[in-house]
C-alpha cells in the first residue's frame, strides 16, 4: 500500500505498508520520519514526541537530508544549519510496488529562485527510498550548472535505541575524529560509549558499521561517503531544544553517513554524485 496522507494542518506525507515494513515520508524534505520492520518490536528510526510537522521547520528525527551544506555554511553562517533540502517541498516522481513485495518511491527537488538566491547553482536531487527486507536510500545529486559546485551532505539518521548508554558502535576503533565540542582532532582509542553530549565527525569510518543495541544490531552500509557524524545532545542541549522531548536523548543516537569537512565533494557541471545507505536490522 502507498497512500498520500495529510495532517490536519495540511502537512503532507506518504505512508507505505508492505510485508516487510511500515514507513512514513514527509514531502517536505523527502524526510523519512517513521520506519518499523514488521518483524521488529520497536521502530528503526527515532522521532521526537515534540517534533514540529510544519511548513519550513525541520522534523526532529527520522532521516533529514542535509544538502547542499552540512552544519553551518562557512561563508554565510547566518543561513539555516544543514542546508535547505530538509525544509523544501519535494515532489513524488515515481512509486512502485514490486512483485517481490518491496516498495520504491522516488522524490525530486529541483532548484527554484529561493534556493538560487542563497546558493547560486542549478541542481537536481532525487531520493529513492526502498522499503524491503532492508531500508535503502539513494540520493542522486546532479549538477545542472555550467560551473562546478562543492557540497557537504548527509543522511542525518536518528536511530532508535533502548538505552544510549548501553550501545556500542563497531567500526570506529582507531579512527580519527573531529570533536565539534572543543574543535580538536582525536583518535578513537577507547571503546565508544555515550555518557555525555557527543558531536563528532569520524573520518574513514569502517563500512559496514554496526550499531549494537542490547536487543538488536543495526548495520549501516554506505556508498559515496567517507565520513560519519555521531551526535547525541544529552541533557542540557535537549532542554534547550523546543522540538526535543526532555528524555528523548536516552533513546536515540544519530549516525550520519555523508561527506563532511575534509570529505566534502566537488561535482563538476553535468555530473552526478550518488550517496547511498542500506540499513539492516538483525
Ligand atoms: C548534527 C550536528 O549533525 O546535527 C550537531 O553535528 C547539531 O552539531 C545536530 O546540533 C542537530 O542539528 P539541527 O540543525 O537539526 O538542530
Amino acid at each position: 500500500m502507498i497512500e498520500k496522507k495529510r495532517l490536519t494542518n495540511g502537512f503532507e506525507y506518504i505512508e507505505i505498508e508492505n510485508s516487510y515494513a511500515k514507513a512514513k515520508i514527509a514531502l517536505q524534505g523527502a524526510h523519512l520520519f517513521y520506519y518499523k520492520n514488521n518483524a521488529s518490536s520497536s521502530p528503526l528510526m527515532w522521532t521526537s514526541n515534540s517534533t514540529f510537522f510544519e511548513e519550513g521547520k525541520a522534523i526532529r528525527g527520522g532521516v533529514p537530508i542535509c544538502f547542499p551544506w552540512f552544519g553551518k555554511l562557512k561563508e554565510k553562517p547566518e543561513l539555516p544549519q544543514h542546508g535547505f533540502a530538509r525544509v523544501s517541498p519535494w515532489e513524488v516522481v515515481a512509486q512502485e510496488e514490486k512483485e517481490d513485495g518491496s516498495t520504491v518511491v522516488r522524490l525530486e527537488l529541483i532548484n527554484n529562485k529561493k534556493h538560487f538566491s542563497v546558493w547560486g547553482y542549478l541542481f537536481k536531487l532525487q531520493l529513492e527510498i526502498v522499503v524491503a527486507k532492508s531500508l535503502e536510500m539513494r540520493l542522486m545529486i546532479e549538477n545542472l550548472d555550467v560551473k562546478s559546485f562543492e557540497i557537504s551532505t548527509a543522511f542525518h539518521s536518528y536511530f532508535s535505541v533502548s538505552d544510549v548508554t548501553r550501545v556500542e558502535i563497531k567500526g570506529l576503533e582507531n579512527r580519527r575524529y573531529y570533536d565539534a565540542l572543543d574543535g580538536k582532532l582525536y583518535e578513537q582509542k577507547m571503546k565508544f560509549q555515550v555518557d555525555k553530549e557527543i558531536d563528532r565527525v569520524y573520518f574513514n569510518s569502517k563500512n559496514p558499521l554496526d550499531l549494537m543495541d542490547t536487543h538488536r544490531t543495526i548495520t549501516l552500509t554506505s556508498k559515496g561517503s567517507n565520513s560519519l557524524v555521531v551526535w547525541n545532545p544529552w541533557v542540557e542541549k535537549s532542554h534547550q531544544m523546543k522540538d526535543m522531548c526532555d528524555d528523548g536523548y536516552k533513546n536515540m543516537l544519530c549516525l550520519e553517513t555523508g561527506n563532511v569537512m575534509e570529505d566534502r565533494v566537488i561535482v563538476e557541471p553535468k555530473k552526478k554524485h550518488l550517496l547511498e545507505l542500506m540499513v539492516q536490522e538483525h
